[in-house]
């Protein structure tokens, strides 16, 4: 798959274009703030993209989600907890087909309910659960959740896996998990009682 990395809005967010290079099919991930930026960047990659993904339901995340996916021809999905609307609603474990690869939809609650990852097998789009460096703080006041959502689920992916994040708000725009398994604090942190005391 090709990644292009697309920062838009004045919250640091990134949004993110996966195409399946030799159907052209794509996703994007995330929508918020202003869609010119990504429908260019789809027209400079010549994509057809199929679906438009919300890794959770913040503002800054999906204010533009249905506009964007309207523009493009595209389905809306969101996680099955998610209340927001959308053309298609999915589970841990959903599989998105793009050409002859596919995205897997994991269910990482903790920042909201309603949070997942997206791993194409060789990419992670973390949206707020996971930043270099740091994590997207959580509203649940589960500490436990959002530990098993990084160690248990993320970090269980290959460590040569290259992490995209929600937000620019590391050191650098994107680096694999091992790099961030050595880095961030909260990954370093790897039992509970150590990963809780961060947020002290
Ligand atoms: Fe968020």
């Amino acid at each position: 798959m090709m990644v292009r990395q697309i920062a838009v809005g004045p919250m640091a967010n990134f949004t993110y274009l996966v195409v399946e290079e030799a159907s052209k099919e794509a996703m994007v991930v995330d929508s918020g703030w202003e869609t010119e930026p990504i429908v260019k960047a789809v027209d400079e990659a010549g994509a057809k993209v199929a679906y438009v993904v919300a890794t959770h339901g913040h503002f800054d995340h999906v204010s533009t989600l249905g506009k964007l996916a309207r523009q493009l021809g595209a389905e809306t999905v969101v996680h099955e907890s998610s209340r927001a609307d959308a053309d298609l609603k999915v589970g841990d474990g959903s599989e998105l087909g793009l050409g002859s690869g596919k995205v897997r939809v994991l269910h990482t609650p903790g920042h909201t309910p309603d949070s997942v990852c997206l791993y194409d097998d060789a990419h992670v789009f973390t949206g707020d659960t996971l930043f270099v460096g740091s994590i997207g703080r959580f509203e649940s006041e589960s500490a436990e959740e959002i530990f098993t959502s990084i160690h248990r689920v993320i970090l269980r992916l290959p460590l040569s896996t290259m992490m995209y994040p929600g937000h620019d708000y590391g050191e650098v725009k994107c680096r694999t998990l091992e790099e961030e398994s050595r880095s961030n604090p909260f990954l370093v942190a790897r039992d509970f009682t150590s990963f809780a005391s961060l947020f002290a």
